[in-house]
């Protein structure tokens, strides 16, 4: 493939890109979390072309993006009461529930598990596209397997220029992080990756869940995709937990050794630290802010010319824990006061 198409979204254009999912191509497209990578659900030979497009191992299962609820019954077995509850509560929105799958799904959307993950994201141009394709959408990050997610369609096109048929431009996306996935097929559900609907609130709608330990910390894959290389700037990434002070040093220990530093961090330790290069994520009184800024962030620097990157770590709560699970993955360790 030669020519990646770059479409505005107006109304001719989502019909172009519809047609050109209809035909089993893969399109990318915003949603409300990240850019997905879209093609036909049911279409093994188009949902081959994503794993093919992204370099994503094939034992790593893709989610299917439904426009509404009443379409999640055509692709699943059951549907249990609390995932019904969390269905009717956060959907549309950043939330995938894990259910048993039938057999209208492509087996390598699922990897060949019993399971898929279920979503209906919350983002005028990714649902304008559904109804238009009427077609369930296998979609994952739109990124090259390993690298941060895209929040624009500039990050897509960085990543997959001639590898995929086009791209729909909805500008910066919203959440900045991916969907929580939840698996509901346990009798306490189970949350595999933390993400835009934060435990908390899926614990007030259906009570107590689990968080699995890859997703609480950088440990043992559960979720087949946390076993991977993931978010990875070009430039290695270590977390600095300590004072400011302690900060500085490390920052000014490096730049005697000879190396570039960026440095990943709110607002507030910004403009507390000097280094090469700076990208400040937001107020950290506000980690939905951080968390929107958060994949900017990390591909910010593989535009400069740093050696090492360092990251503050933020409080395991709330938003802070998909923004932590994140940060972990990209990190390559912690460098401790
Ligand atoms: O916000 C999002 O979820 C974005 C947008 C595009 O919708 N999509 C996304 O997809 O992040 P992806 O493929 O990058 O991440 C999906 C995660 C992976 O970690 C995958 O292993 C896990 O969900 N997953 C998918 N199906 C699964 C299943 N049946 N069982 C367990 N984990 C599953
Ligand atoms: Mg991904």
């Amino acid at each position: 493939m030669t020519e990646t198409f770059r479409w505005k979204a107006t109304e001719a254009e989502l019909k172009q890109a519809a047609n050109t999912l209809r035909n089993g191509e893969v399109v990318a497209f915003p949603t409300e979390t990240v850019y997905g990578l879209g093609a036909d659900a049911r279409n093994e030979a188009a949902v081959a072309k994503i794993f093919k497009a992204k370099g994503r191992p094939a034992d790593n299962p893709l989610i299917v993006h439904v426009h509404d609820k009443s379409q999640i019954q055509q692709y699943v077995t059951d549907i249990p009461a609390k995932a019904e509850v969390l269905i009717n509560t956060f959907m549309p929105g950043p939330l995938t529930v894990i259910l048993p799958v039938n057999d209208t799904i492509a087996t390598n959307v699922t990897a060949g598990l019993s399971t898929v993950g279920i979503r209906i994201p919350d983002h005028p141009i990714a649902r304008r596209i559904m109804e238009e394709c009427r077609l369930p959408l296998a979609a994952p990050s739109a990124n090259k397997s390993g690298k941060p997610s895209p929040t624009t369609a500039d990050h897509v096109y960085h990543d997959l220029n001639g590898k995929i048929a086009g791209i729909l431009d909805g500008g910066a996306t919203g959440v900045g992080v991916e969907s929580t996935v939840i698996d509901m097929t346990r009798e306490i559900p189970i949350i595999l990756r933390p993400g835009g609907v934060t435990q908390e609130e899926i614990e007030q709608a259906i009570g107590k869940v689990d968080i699995s330990d890859s997703a609480r910390v950088n440990s043992h894959p559960k979720a087949p995709g946390m076993k991977y290389n993931h978010y990875e700037p070009n430039a290695p990434l270590y977390m600095i937990e300590g004072d400011h002070n302690f900060f500085q040093e490390q920052i000014q220990r490096e730049q005697q050794l000879g190396n570039k530093v960026g440095i990943l961090v709110s607002d507030e330790l910004s403009s507390l630290l000097k280094a090469d290069e700076s990208y400040a994520c937001g107020s950290i009184s506000d980690l939905k802010e951080i968390a929107k800024h958060l994949y900017y962030g990390l591909r910010f620097f593989d535009g400069t010319d740093v050696d090492i990157i360092f990251a503050q770590p933020y409080i395991r709560k709330g938003m802070g824990q998909a923004i932590m699970n994140r940060l972990d993955k990209a990190a390559t360790g912690y460098i401790r006061q």
